[in-house]
């Protein structure tokens, strides 16, 4: 196992290339099985989470090839197996979503219920409704769903009860391949969710209203190969942003995308920072001033992002004033508090757990911290940014599933970082 060294206090000032959304493509990977051809995805971040979804594409005997530019080209019609294995699932909860194209496509398969980040229980029961409602029969035998169709899945009227990015993006996807006309209601707008349905419609598919409420889907016979680019990644953007803000410097994002950042650029102002916009690129500039505390409400997209949440919280623990950060979407969101405080940082947590108060402190001080969860582990980065001292991050394979390069990402702004083997 690994863990980064960060000494404290520098101010980051630099550029950086936003790297392709991981969320977009670890559900391009699975969406691939609807088709009979080849389906190409590019713009892939080089991800442990990846690796994993591809690692388990290769044990169904689907062929995949990927070049040096992290292009990954996926043969769907050499799977030889409609299984996705718990040691497979369990690190990574998207891999769950392969149930729905192989269903689809092939009328049957077993996948082992996910594991996950380790934030709430996070079930999985409207993925599962949304797939009986389609004709599937579904069965639990051993920590696995058993799912079979006879024949087409067929097209449905589908309400999700609560608001679902997996949930909305599994169904959709499987609707493409049913027979006549799904309507999906009260679902997920996340940009990945559109990336996904502009990439399933390149395939051939007929969705409209992805990125609203309403999805309508026509079911087609079969989806033929496409190659498609995935945007950019939006919380890995916006950490770099934050980080760049919590330690009062600069930062210019390329190959960015504005659009789906508007909140926490209209936060990050609130805070101080001085921010401009160009098509593809963010820049922001704190000027050398210390943050102001911001307050928010994490919820569904468009607004303030959970995945955002914990870098926000490290930004206020030695911003100027108090913010309040109440958690929406997950519970169990606010393991990061407790090693935060153990920086030094004044923070309390109210509302059974929904909500953190954030009073700023001058400094906070490093220490050895970990976390159990990607984005909280980002935000131990970003408190070692702004602490005195050392501050070691271990569990960094966290990380990993999901910032790509973050110490050479990071050490190019400025920072001092250092990944060493724990011994
Ligand atoms: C996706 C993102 C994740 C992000 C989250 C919320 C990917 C790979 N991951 O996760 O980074 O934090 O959206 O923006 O895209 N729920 C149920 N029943 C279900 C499904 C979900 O109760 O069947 C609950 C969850 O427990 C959670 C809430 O709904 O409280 C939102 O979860 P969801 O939007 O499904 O998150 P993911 O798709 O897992």
């Amino acid at each position: 196992m690994e863990r980064l060294l960060i000494e404290g206090g520098s101010r980051l000032d630099g550029e950086l290339r936003a790297s392709g959304a991981k969320n977009s493509a670890s559900i391009m990977l699975p969406a691939a099985l609807l088709a009979d051809d080849p389906v190409t995805i590019s713009n892939v971040p080089h991800l442990r989470d990846i690796t994993t979804m591809i690692e388990l594409l290769g044990s169904m005997g689907v062929e995949v090839v990927i070049d040096e530019k992290m292009n990954v080209e996926i043969h769907a019609n050499s799977i030889k197996r409609f299984t996705a294995p718990y040691d497979l699932v369990k690190t990574m909860r998207a891999s769950f979503t392969v149930l729905g194209p192989l269903l689809a496509h092939y009328g049957h398969a077993e996948v082992s219920l996910p594991g996950g980040c380790a934030i709430g229980p996070r079930p999985v029961d409207q993925h599962l409704r949304g797939l009986e409602a389609l004709g599937a029969q579904i069965e639990m035998e051993d920590g696995y769903v058993k799912a079979s169709v006879n024949g087409r899945l067929k097209g449905a009227r589908i309400y999700f009860d609560i608001s679902t990015v997996g949930g909305t993006e599994h169904i959709m996807m499987a609707a493409t391949l049913a027979d006549g006309e799904t309507v999906l209601e009260n679902c997920a707008r996340e940009p990945e969710i559109v990336d996904l349905a502009n990439c399933l419609n390149e395939m051939g598919a007929n969705i409209e209203g992805a990125g609203t409420e309403i999805i309508t889907i026509n079911g087609v016979g079969s989806l033929k190969g496409c190659t498609h680019k995935v945007i950019a990644d939006r919380v890995e953007t916006g950490t770099y942003l934050i980080a760049a803000a919590a330690t009062g410097g600069r930062v210019k994002v390329r190959d960015a995308n504005p659009d789906h950042l508007e909140l926490l650029i209209e936060k990050l102002k609130e805070a101080g920072a001085a921010v401009n916009l160009g098509e593809d690129w963010i820049e922001l500039d704190m000027q050398g001033k210390r943050p102001k505390a911001i307050s928010l409400v994490t919820a569904p997209y468009p607004a303030f992002p959970t995945d955002l949440q914990a870098q926000i919280i490290a930004l206020n623990s030695i911003a100027e004033g108090t913010g309040t950060i109440k958690e929406t979407v997950f519970e169990n969101r606010f393991m990061h508090v407790h090693e935060m405080t153990r920086m030094g940082a004044r923070i309390r947590l109210e509302g059974n757990n929904t909500t953190a108060i954030v009073e700023g402190v001058d400094r906070l001080q490093g220490a050895p911290v970990m976390a159990n969860d990607l984005r909280a582990s980002v935000s131990l980065v970003i408190a070692g940014l702004v602490a005195e001292g050392t501050t070691v991050v271990d569990r960094i394979y966290h990380i990993d599933r999901g910032y790509e390069q973050v110490e050479e990402k990071l050490n190019n702004l400025g920072a001092n970082i250092q990944r060493v083997a724990n011994v």
